[in-house]
Order: C-alpha cells, then sequence, then structure tokens
C-alpha cells in the first residue's frame, strides 16, 4: 500500500518568506519543504513536495496522484476560493484530501471564507501557519494506520 503524500501548493506559494510576511510568516517554501520532509520521515511517509502557479500543471498532477499516493495535502492559494476545475480534479483523484492554509482564512477578508475544496477534504488547516503542514502529514499518518484492508 502506497504511503507517498502529494504535498501540493498552489499560486504565490513561491514567494513564501517575501511574501506579506505579517500574515504568512518568514519560512521560505524550500524550509516547508524540509519541514514536511522531516515530517514524514517521523511518520513514516513519503512526500512529494510541489507547487505551481499553473492551475492545469495543478490538476495533471493530481491526476497522477491517482492509484498512486495515498493522500493529497494541498495549499490551493487563492484557487481555493475560485476553482471548481481543481475541486473535480481532487474528486477525481479519489484519494483523503487535507486542506491546508497557513493563515485563518475565516478571519480575513470575506472572499476568503468560502472554500470550492473544504466540501471534498476530509479535514481542513487554517492559521496554524507552516505548522499546518506538519499537523496535515500527522493525519494522514493516523489514516494510514487505520485504515482496514
Ligand atoms: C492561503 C490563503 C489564501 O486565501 C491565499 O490566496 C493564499 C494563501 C494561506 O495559506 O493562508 O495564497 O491559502
Amino acid at each position: 500500500m502506497s504511503r507517498t503524500v502529494l504535498v501540493l501548493n498552489g499560486p504565490n506559494l513561491n514567494m513564501l518568506g517575501t511574501r506579506e510576511p505579517a500574515t504568512y510568516g518568514h519560512e521560505t517554501l524550500a524550509d516547508v519543504d524540509a519541514l514536511c520532509q522531516r515530517s514524514a520521515a517521523t511518520l513514516g511517509l513519503e512526500v512529494e513536495f510541489r507547487q505551481t502557479n499553473h492551475e492545469g500543471v495543478a490538476i495533471d498532477w493530481i491526476h497522477q496522484a491517482r492509484g498512486r499516493c495515498a493522500a493529497v495535502v494541498i495549499n490551493p492559494g487563492a484557487w481555493t476560493h475560485t476553482s471548481i476545475a481543481l475541486r473535480d480534479a481532487l474528486s477525481a483523484a479519489e484519494l483523503p484530501v487535507i486542506e491546508v492554509h497557513i493563515s485563518n482564512v475565516h478571519a480575513r477578508e470575506e472572499f476568503r471564507h468560502h472554500s470550492y475544496i473544504s466540501g471534498i477534504a476530509v479535514a481542513v488547516m487554517a492559521g496554524f501557519g507552516t505548522n499546518g503542514y506538519r499537523l496535515a502529514l500527522e493525519h494522514v499518518g493516523h489514516l494510514l494506520n487505520n485504515k482496514k484492508g
């Protein structure tokens, strides 16, 4: 059984560390990758950590995860609030999805309160900073360890 987790980051997350640090902190995406790799090692998971600014590329990667990965941890960035296509891709992948937001989107502008992804996610992390990725991976480990069959 696969223990590979696709950790997928959407638009503008390549700018982490320099982008609005008051909201997103000072850690870079490379720091988040390293955090995920460390967490995965302790949980017996393998992480494929990716980022793209192109929605079609993200959708292709999600399709390729189907039947190969055990779960998808996704920070969809602004696509959270706009993309039915991303939601449909995640549904089609038939994998557990955990949605991660560094900031607490519910304490921010009204347009960030709605997520197209949450309805098909098994869990949502928001406002835990980059620690949300680690918590999401812990939950994936928990799900896989308790999976029957
Ligand atoms: C974000 C929140 C989104 O509203 C925003 O568009 C992002 C980052 C977060 O991690 O807090 O790009 O997903």
